[in-house]
């Protein structure tokens, strides 16, 4: 938990299918028009979620999703956790390489939700699964 930043209650959702990646976009869309994030801001964070949740499904072979809203005293904006217990990623710089794909993909899904987002962490590590929190203020 970050310091100085107050929570609201987290809506958490499972993410084991296609129909769920698309839920996941419904709530974060959902949540961000509550935290009166811009209308780009919101799409950025959509299209974000949506390429972490992908992965979630595909590579961590499904997980969960937890959206909040958070307040830092000066904005107020959207945090997302995203959780698998999957195989991790053993490379995270190279995961983050742009084109770096191990599933076929375009190699672009962590690399862009990064550069969409304020903040952008990952827990991961072979054998422990992958857990993604990324933050988008409103400004
Ligand atoms: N939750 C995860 N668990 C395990 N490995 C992951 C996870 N998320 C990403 N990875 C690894 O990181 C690589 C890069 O992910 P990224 O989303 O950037 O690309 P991609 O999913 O392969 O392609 P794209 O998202 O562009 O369709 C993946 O190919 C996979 O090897
Ligand atoms: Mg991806």
């Amino acid at each position: 938990m970050t310091a100085g930043v107050d929570v609201g209650h987290p809506q958490a959702q499972a993410i084991e299918s296609d129909e769920d990646v698309v839920r996941v976009r419904q709530l974060v869309r959902t949540v961000a028009v509550a935290a009166k994030l811009s209308l780009v801001d919101q799409t950025k964070l959509v299209t974000a979620a949506s390429e972490l949740a992908r992965n979630t499904l595909v590579y961590g072979g499904g997980g969960s999703v937890e959206v909040t809203t958070v307040d830092n005293g000066l904005r107020r904006g959207v945090r997302i956790v995203f959780a698998d217990s999957g195989p991790g990623i053993a490379d995270l710089d190279l995961a983050l390489t742009d084109g770096y794909t191990t599933g076929g993909g375009l190699g672009l899904g962590l690399s862009g939700a990064r550069r969409l987002v304020d903040e952008f962490d990952i827990d991961t590590g072979a054998g422990r699964g992958t857990r993604v929190t990324v933050t988008k203020w409103a400004r």
